[in-house]
């Protein structure tokens, strides 16, 4: 490689970039400093790429092309996504990372005229890695845009199918690591990863696509890294490596908040458990609705309310309804407060990022660990949309599908006041007891529409 740029001050912007990309994600630890970590992250990259374009004596004319296309792409879907569509937009995006760790990688073996070890074994597992997250990234793309059925879909004898293909992709990267000119063994490798990439993607139901995602981030990461091997490029070594390991540190706090382990979210299903009790033994004539007029004279007389949020708070769009009822209490002098677990909603931070958008200060948000102890003090809590996330049998019944999952303890509250359209159950599948428990009232209704009711009774009162 012909460096313009000395190859010691080249070092030093990269080391530079790597300060930046860490510091950046230090900050993206936090709400408060999320928005200057994700600029400092920013400047890393542009930085490496600045260095890197102008190190290496190119011809830029198809460079810029190529980053003024991509680069008006990417401007475009990040304006217009929609909150809800993140996912899927995180999913496409995580695919085309690993189909340009393909690319890159291929065609970087290709011109290299006398191949080593190294960079044959880099360039079969980036062709192995890149193309599995590129073809299970579209699938999760097509399956959350309801392209595709959402639900699993499988075949007989798929595990082994798929054991068979990888240990043959697997054969083909020591094939190409004994004999680096037989290229066809790159692009078999490549067809093979495609092609279990799309199988280990599709048996995997809907709502765990947020937990495949961030796996599939994580496998971009090694796919990058994979190529930064191949063209001894520490940056992007060190870049793909930071996003290997948050990819994969953010799938297991995905499972631990789940209580659900990676082999069953990849290789299990997740539904109502055979023996678990019928919704009519649960709820059989206990469940006493409300009406938005009583639930605005409960609130009235409470002097501590916390909003616990939920998927169905997004699927209505409640974000900025709730912080009107927040700030009509406010003004009475009533302290209100939100209680965000780990996997509300359906995608990591979900809560935190509609409540954001709704101008809720971070101050008012406690996490799960922090509020449960608290409970017994809050008067009224107002569940939204939620319902996993609340469910006393995770800490009750051993043999429920959601045995040990974390919730947030609302039927510790005074009173808890749950807003949902029936008594239909969440993701798990299974009916849940804090409905017709006896501090219990359901205000049934769509999430927007009843908190709207409630704002104008919270009005009048
Ligand atoms: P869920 O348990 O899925 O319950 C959501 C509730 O929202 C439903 O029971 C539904 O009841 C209600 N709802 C739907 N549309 C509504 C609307 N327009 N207005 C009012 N309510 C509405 O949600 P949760 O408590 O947030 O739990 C999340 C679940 O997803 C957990 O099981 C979690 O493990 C799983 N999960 C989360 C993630 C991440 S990263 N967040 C990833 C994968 C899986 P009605 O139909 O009666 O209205």
């Amino acid at each position: 490689m012909t460096f313009l740029i000395d190859i010691g001050w080249v070092n030093l912007a990269y080391v530079a970039a790597s300060i930046l990309f860490i510091s950046g994600l230090k900050g993206l630890t936090h709400p408060r400093t999320a928005v200057r970590g994700n600029l400092m992250s920013a400047v890393g990259m542009l930085l490496a790429v600045v260095v890197t374009l102008l190190a290496n004596g190119l011809d830029y004319q198809w460079i810029l092309l190529g980053a003024v296309i991509g680069g008006a792409i990417g401007a475009v879907a990040a304006a217009r996504v929609q909150m809800t569509q993140m996912p899927e937009m995180v999913a496409l995006f995580n695919g085309f990372g690993g189909g340009a760790s393909v690319l890159v990688a291929g065609a970087a073996f290709l011109i290299t005229a006398d191949p080593n070890a190294q960079t044959t074994i880099a360039t079969g597992l980036s062709g192995l890695i890149g193309a599995v997250t590129f073809t299970g990234s579209l699938i999760a793309f097509l399956k959350l845009a309801e392209i595709m059925p959402g639900r699993a879909i499988g075949f007989p004898g798929m595990k082994i199918f798929n054991a068979v293909v990888g240990l043959g992709a697997l054969a083909c990267v020591g094939w190409l690591t004994v004999d680096p000119s037989a290229t066809v063994a790159y692009w078999i490798i490549v067809a093979a990863a495609g092609v279990l990439g799309v199988t280990l993607t599709i048996p995997i139901g809907g709502a765990d696509m947020p937990v495949v995602i961030s796996l599939l981030n994580s496998y971009s990461g090694l796919a990058a890294t994979a190529t930064g091997f191949v063209l001894m490029n520490n940056v992007l070594i060190i870049a793909g490596s930071l996003v290997g390991a948050s990819g994969i540190i953010l799938t297991k706090i995905m499972c631990k908040a789940m209580n659900r382990s990676l082999t069953s979210v990849l290789f299990g299903t997740f539904g109502p458990s055979a023996d678990g009790p019928s919704a009519d033994v649960v709820y059989g004539g206990r469940v006493k609705s409300t009406s938005p007029e009583e639930v605005a004279m409960l609130l009235e007389n409470a002097q501590r309310v916390l909003v616990v949020p939920g998927y169905g708070m997004a699927v209505a769009q409640a974000q900025h309804t709730v912080r009107d009822m927040a700030n009509l209490l406010e003004a009475r002098g009533v302290l209100v407060e939100y209680g965000i677990h780990p996997v509300a909603g359906r995608m990591p931070g979900h809560m935190n990022v509609l409540l954001a958008e709704a101008d809720v200060p971070y101050e008012s948000l406690r996490e799960m660990d922090d509020i449960n102890p608290e409970m017994e003090q809050v008067d009224v809590c107002m569940v939204i949309g939620a319902n996993d996330v609340v469910n006393p049998v995770a800490r009750t019944d051993p043999q429920s599908p959601i045995a040990g999952m974390p919730i947030i303890d609302v039927d510790k509250a005074r009173t808890v006041v749950v807003v949902k359209r029936s008594l239909s159950p969440g993701f798990a599948g299974i009916p849940n007891p804090l409905f017709a428990a006896d501090n219990t009232l359901m205000m049934f209704g769509d999430g927007k529409k009843a908190l709207q009711e409630l704002n104008s009774a919270l009005k009048d009162v």
